[in-house]
């Protein structure tokens, strides 16, 4: 991929469509992980502005904070716990579309209104997870889902 990321469409569909084959271009040049976790981050961010793009890593019996791009993250979270605990420990994509709504949410800042997290599943193993807040109520819907689900299958 060429050093600058190409942005483009006019709908949630048309960006993720155009942004996916530039993921692909990054992640076939380069295998180290975290390297890939920090473009995926940055890409998505840039793309769409979410407030919080970011990734934990399932370390021994935690999600450890991985590269994100935003503002400061707990570092930490358990199987179960929050949002993203709970993708762990369903091993199935949780769309919150309101936080409050959500029993156990860790408010890692009190901007985020609705979020998304994907886990990253190696060999019927979850490796990892993808949370993306938004500021917005209902920002994530079976779009991201769909894009999102494809993209984390690159890391499998
Ligand atoms: N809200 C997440 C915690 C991580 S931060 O949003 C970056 C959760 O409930 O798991």
């Amino acid at each position: 991929m060429s050093e600058n990321l190409i942005i483009q469409g006019n709908t949630k569909k048309e960006l993720y469509e155009n942004l996916l084959p530039q993921i692909k271009s990054l992640m076939e040049v380069e295998n180290d992980m975290i390297a890939n976790m920090a473009n995926v981050s940055a890409c998505l961010k840039d793309t769409f502005n979410f407030w919080w793009v970011g990734f934990y890593r399932v370390i021994n019996d935690e999600l450890v904070l991985g590269p994100f791009q935003g503002p400061l993250a707990c570092t930490r979270i358990r199987k179960g716990k929050g949002v993203c605990g709970t993708a762990w420990q369903t091993e199935k994509t949780v769309i919150v579309p309101d936080v409050d709504e959500f029993p156990g949410h860790i408010a890692c800042s009190s901007l985020t209104r609705s979020e998304i997290v994907v886990p990253i599943i190696n060999k019927g193993i979850v490796t990892a997870v993808l949370d993306i807040d938004s500021e917005k109520v209902a920002n994530f819907d079976e779009t991201d889902k769909l894009f999102l689900e494809e993209l984390v299958a690159l890391f499998a």
